[in-house]
């Protein structure tokens, strides 16, 4: 399908959500080259400093909304397992803001499969809120620009706002209106891997949305915050280069650098397990061997190997056979969100 055929399917698709008040939208989740942590504003979410990322297009989430007003209050499933507490009230407040927009009192069902590993370090959220915005606003009658849906969908998880673009994202500071992210280069623009290295399938004790209210409780967060605008630029320039020996070392300073900040905030948390620190120096390892892989890692002990398409197989072979690891799952660069049905 080219450009024009797409926007064609997705109009026609717009008018069909409006009709019926029911809207599929499907979106992939984002693995952060420069990391967002730490708002400026907990409850509009708006980022301490900008952030840098690739969708995953082989990771996804597909939600269908459907408003009905036999419904007594939202009803939300995931994977066909129902979810009430605070599960529900994080989306039926995302789904709050479209109401409003739309004007509209009407509960809603809302069901969404994903092949995410819910709470795995692979930030599932992103995926969940960007699909979820644009399946909402399309089944509410409303038609958002890309901007639109990325600051909605920033409101229930701050790293959603980029997986509302595609390919590779980059999510600016500023207000309400102008925080959202754009794409600097679409999926084709370059053919790299994040191999995701699962250590730990667990959920997190403090997740992401847990964790950012703690980021100015480490002396280290000001700096961190301070460095970032240096950092994304040259990772921006690599990228579009598509240079990973320049790039490799600069996200993998800046996830260092995160998690330093995540070490010594009050309480400090503590997401690496030994199996990740063997990971981050089987990386280098294998970069003596003549092999380009960087990592990264976000709120969780799994790491994810950022490689070219043609050094990924090698990458994947060598990361399941380290002892802890449970799965490895490779993902190529991912398109926007997108209406499905
Ligand atoms: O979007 P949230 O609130 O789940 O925060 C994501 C935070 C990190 O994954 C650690 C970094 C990032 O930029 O995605």
């Amino acid at each position: 399908m080219n450009i024009k055929e797409f926007q064609a399917e997705q109009t026609r698709l717009l008018e069909q959500a409006a009709q019926e008040r029911r809207a599929t939208a499907l979106a992939h989740p984002n693995i952060a080259l420069i990391k967002y942590w730490g708002n400026e504003n907990d409850e509009l979410r708006l980022p301490a400093n900008p952030s840098l990322s690739m969708n995953l297009g082989d990771l996804q989430t597909v939600t269908t909304v459907t408003f009905d007003d036999n419904l007594t209050g939202d009803v939300l499933t995931i994977n066909k397992v129902k979810f009430s507490g605070p599960a529900l009230k994080r989306v039926a407040d995302s789904l709050d803001l479209v109401r409003n927009l739309a004007g509209i009192s009407s509960p809603a069902r809302i069901d969404s499969e994903s092949n995410v590993p819910v709470g795995s370090g692979i930030a599932s959220s992103s995926a969940a809120f960007a699909a979820l915005s644009l399946a909402a606003t399309a089944a509410a009658g409303l038609d958002l620009d890309e901007a639109g849906l990325s600051r909605l969908a920033r409101r229930g998880s701050g790293s959603a706002s980029r997986s509302v673009p595609g390919g590779y994202c980059e999510w600016v500071t500023g207000t309400d209106q102008t925080s959202v992210a754009t794409s600097i280069a679409p999926p084709g623009h370059w053919d790299l891997r994040d191999v995701v290295v699962v250590v730990s399938q667990e959920h997190k004790e403090v997740g992401s949305s847990g964790g950012h209210p703690l980021a100015t409780t480490s002396s280290l967060q000001a700096a961190r915050v301070m460095g970032v605008p240096a950092r994304l630029a040259a990772c921006r320039a690599a990228l579009l280069a598509r240079d990973l020996a320049v790039m490799g070392p600069i996200i993998e300073e800046d996830a260092v650098i995160m998690h330093a900040v995540m070490m010594s905030s009050q309480p400090p948390l503590y997401y690496w397990t030994p199996t990740t620190l063997a990971l981050i120096l089987a990386a280098q390892q294998w970069r003596t061997e003549g092999i380009p892989v960087y990592f990264t890692i976000d709120a969780g002990p799994n790491v994810h190997l950022i490689c070219e398409v043609t050094h990924a197989e090698f990458v994947e072979t060598k990361a399941r056979k380290i002892a802890g690891v449970q799965a490895v799952i490779s993902s190529k660069p991912g398109g926007p969100a997108r209406l499905v049905g």
